[in-house]
């Protein structure tokens, strides 16, 4: 890491950190914890003018090509930057046509086209590529609410992973091979371990303390003249993979496609790539309906139970997602948030219902429900069902 690097990088592992707590302390003090406006300013002029000063020194260096990881390193301390000034509506992207962050936007989108990434901090800046130093990683605040938040997505995705890392490995096998079965059970294992650490999260976390002081962190912002959108917890490739080679999800479908294209570039290039590659696959799904002349093989028994209980297992955790973590944490506390704030509510822009109304298309193709306007797998499996009987 060069000098200047290394200085914002602290910058942002100390008084950024320090800057953003005090400024929650002080919004949580007020009858309406939503309001930012008028609160803190000393604090927000200090973080404006700290950050930018740190910033003009990297951009005035220019192009020093340090790799890949360093370049997306700091690509995620410009990030955490200017969602930080977003949430403290130094800047508001409904407000400006372009972003009043300048320098940030500048060496953002020069990082982001170079590497192939959405300029702006992506999910993997604070769960899977976030570097602990003597054991504390990068954050936006020092709440114990925020590191549970975080401890548990970078779990979750981490299962998530581990499943579909399984399921890559079957493809070059095939269905029959004897070591699907195997592999099957991996990919179990690791949705067991999804909903584990969903169901944790679900317990712990302090629904106040998420909407309040830890989602604002994920609105969207504007880098340069473009907003871009919030960071969830989906923007890695696994969860896709899961969904396109089970066949529960499948990439010529409308909306599914819509979703896969928006989220590419908020994903590390490594699964960008991996992606792709599975939006080629045939789906497991479609090998077993294909196989319907095994149907009494001892393999086929035995590897579409396991298939049967995996796409079972992939609806919960999305019916977990949906009707536990998006109800408790974002619907719920919504209702009761004054009207004035409520057009910043979701990450990723559009109105709430209808983000709610995609996430519950969303989760019913992965439980494979019985639905007429949408298409989804319950009839195919009921037909493996009955295969395997
Ligand atoms: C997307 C809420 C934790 C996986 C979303 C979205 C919401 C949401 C509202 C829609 C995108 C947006 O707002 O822009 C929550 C809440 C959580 C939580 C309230 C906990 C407090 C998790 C965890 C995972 C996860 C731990 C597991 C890795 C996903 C995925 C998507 C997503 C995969 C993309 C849409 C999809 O493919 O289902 N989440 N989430 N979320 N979240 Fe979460």
């Amino acid at each position: 890491m060069n000098t200047h690097t290394a200085i914002f990088d602290h910058w942002i592992r100390t008084e950024f950190v320090t800057l953003n707590s005090e400024l929650e302390q002080l919004y949580w003090q007020q009858t309406d914890k939503a309001n930012v406006e008028g609160i803190g300013e000393a604090l927000k002029q200090q973080l404006e003018k700290e950050g930018n000063a740190l910033i003009s020194n990297l951009l005035a260096e220019g192009n020093t090509d340090q790799g890949f990881d360093s370049a997306f390193d700091l690509l995620g301390n410009v990030g955490l930057f200017m969602a930080a000034c977003r949430r403290h509506e130094i800047t508001e992207p409904s407000r400006e046509t372009t972003s009043p962050l300048i320098e940030a936007s500048a060496l953002a989108m020069h990082i982001g086209a170079s590497i192939g990434v959405t300029p702006r901090f992506a999910t993997a800046h604070l769960t899977t590529h976030n570097k602990a130093l003597n054991g504390i990683y990068k954050r936006f605040t020092n709440l114990p609410d925020e590191k549970l938040f975080l401890d548990y997505n970078t779990q979750g995705i981490l299962a998530y992973k581990r499943a579909s890392d399984a399921l890559l490995k079957i493809l070059p096998l095939g269905i029959s091979h004897p070591l699907c079965g195997e592999l099957l059970k991996l990919a179990k294992q690791a949705l067991i371990d999804v909903i584990g650490s969903n169901n944790a999260l679900y317990s712990e976390l302090d629904t106040d303390r998420f909407f309040n002081c830890v989602r604002p962190y994920y609105k969207p912002y504007r880098v340069g003249k473009e907003v871009y959108r919030g960071a969830n917890a989906g923007d890695f490739a696994g969860i896709n993979v899961i969904d396109m080679l089970l066949g529960l999800c499948s990439a010529n479908e409308p909306s599914y496609s819509q979703m896969l294209v928006d989220k590419f570039l908020y994903m590390m290039p490594e699964d960008q790539q991996i992606l792709r590659e599975a939006m080629r696959m045939q789906s497991f799904m479609d090998d077993f309906l294909q196989a319907e002349q095994y149907k009494n093989t001892d393999w086929f028994k035995s590897h579409a139970t396991l298939f049967i209980q995996v796409c079972k297992l992939h609806g919960d955790t999305a019916v977990g997602h949906h009707n536990q973590l998006v109800e408790k944490f974002i619907a719920q506390p919504s209702k009761n948030m004054q009207q004035q704030h409520m057009s910043k509510v979701t990450a990723s822009g559009p109105p709430l219902h209808v983000l709610l109304d995609s996430l519950e298309k969303l989760r019913d193709r992965r439980a494979s429900a019985k639905r007429d306007d949408i298409k989804t797998r319950f009839d195919d499996l009921n037909t493996l069902k009955k295969w395997v009987k």
